[in-house]
């Protein structure tokens, strides 16, 4: 068949590196894709926000399925647009995809299925949002309802933090995303991803994973998008999976086919552990990235046919081989991020690394200039490593991670610390 995918990070690189393994694919393209893409499948110049577009490339390239990356095209209503126009797509509605892309929706939906979640409360004025936060007290977390890539969360540790955090998201630092908010209570725990395929009706986990979102060694300094990530995470043992299956994932997967908008696609489920209970923090409605990665190196070409036993609406006849293994990915950034990087700086190296089903480098932003590889991003490079242990994944990939020769970049040299002895 031919498939095409939507997006042009790490993670759409290691969903074609995966999709690429299984025979059904005869022909991939990746829209827009990356240096890195290129050198696996065709890669295309395409809006993929633009619904309109995206249906004509997919029937006048006789598209069989679409794969859709990225949060933003999910909000657009990419997706309906495809399944409107009779083309098989892996991802959720627009109306559905309202689960990442408004956080009061979200705990509302929470509510009316009973699936345990920090106590809440929706403001859309200054005034109100403050007497909450003091009534409240610290700590105490306040959250932009719409997709603000991210950052539109603030823990604040203190009422002073919680009221400024107010103010600013009112004041218009995250636009529109920030006209209403969500002020939450504060969770203690662990943090830990649960990814969850759903067709609709059936689900299936596919993994677990944990990412180190902030810049620095020990989870220290700003936030980013990922550091790096390791698969499974050992804080989401079994018994915490199940509690999560059935008080959050199944009730709320009814709720959303109760509404009329029954919930397709993967489920990116952000927990909170404390002394084995999960409890929701947030969803998104696509796979994580970097954690996308990590769970690709373990599935490898299944997680084509599990895709699209998702789009068909099959998936309580799907099976899922598990191999009792680990895999852990190292991001490699530019220097500067998460603030002011320089772009184009020149990546060696990477011809000579090996690349089979236990190490890839998946490649984030970078680009081919002059034939030379530069790079192009923030976060540039996946370095993502498959093994019988966690310790073993993770020696590999900084094995790798070591004979990048690439000047302008950097990565943490602990990821997998709370899983591993937390020392390197
Ligand atoms: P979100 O975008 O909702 O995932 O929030 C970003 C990060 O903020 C999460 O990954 C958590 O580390 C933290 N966070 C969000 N909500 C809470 C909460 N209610 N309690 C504690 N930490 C939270
Ligand atoms: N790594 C976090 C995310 O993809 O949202």
């Amino acid at each position: 068949m031919n498939i095409l995918i939507l997006g042009g990070g790490g993670r759409e690189h290691s969903l074609a590196w995966a999709v690429l393994q299984n025979p059904k694919c005869d022909r991939l393209i990746v829209a827009p894709g990356n240096a890195g893409i290129e050198g696996i499948a065709d890669c295309a110049d395409l809006d993929i926000e633009d619904g309109a577009a995206v249906c004509e490339f997919a029937v006048s390239n006789a598209v069989d399925f679409v794969i859709v990356g990225p949060e933003a095209p999910l909000a657009a209503g990419v997706a309906d647009d495809l399944r409107a126009a009779n083309v098989l797509v892996f991802g959720p509605s627009k109306a559905a995809a309202r689960l990442e892309s408004s956080k009061a929706f979200t705990k509302e939906v929470c509510d009316a299925c009973g699936a345990p979640t920090a106590a809440w409360a929706r403001f859309t004025d200054t005034g109100p949002a403050k007497d909450y936060v003091h009534a409240q007290g610290a700590p105490i977390v306040v959250k932009a309802d719409g997709l603000a890539a991210g950052k539109g969360v603030i823990v604040a540790m203190n009422e002073a933090d919680a009221q400024a955090a107010v103010d600013e998201m009112f004041g218009g630092a995250f636009g529109a995303a920030g006209a209403e908010v969500v002020i939450e209570e504060f969770m203690a725990g662990e943090e830990a991803s649960f990814f969850v395929l759903c067709d609709g009706t059936a689900v299936l986990p596919i993994g677990t994973a944990q990412d180190h979102k902030r810049v620095g060694e020990g989870d220290t300094g700003l936030n980013t998008g990922g550091m790096g990530a390791y698969s499974p995470a050992p804080i989401l043992n079994d018994s915490v999976a199940d509690r999560a299956l059935d008080e959050i994932v199944k009730p709320v997967v009814a709720e959303m086919a109760r509404r009329g908008t029954p919930y397709q696609g993967v489920l990116y489920v952000g927990l909170m552990i404390e002394n084995g209970r999960p409890r929701l923090v947030e969803f998104n409605v696509r796979f994580g990235d970097p954690e996308c990665q990590v769970l690709m190196m373990r599935l490898g070409a299944q997680a084509l046919d599990l895709m699209l036993a998702c789009a068909e609406a099959s998936l309580a006849d799907a099976r899922i081989n598990w191999a009792d293994d680990h895999a852990l990915t190292v991001v490699m950034a530019a220097q500067g991020y998460p603030g002011a990087y320089s772009k184009g700086t020149p990546i060696g190296g990477l011809d000579e690394l090996p690349e089979d089903s236990k190490h890839m480098v998946f490649h984030a932003g970078t680009a081919k200039r002059d034939d030379h590889l530069v790079a192009t991003g923030g976060r540039v490079l996946n370095v993502t490593a498959r093994g019988g242990s966690l310790a073993e994944a993770r020696n590999r990939a900084y094995a790798m991670a070591d004979r990048v020769d690439w000047p302008g970049g950097f990565f943490r040299r602990d990821i997998g610390w709370r899983a591993l002895a937390p020392k390197l």
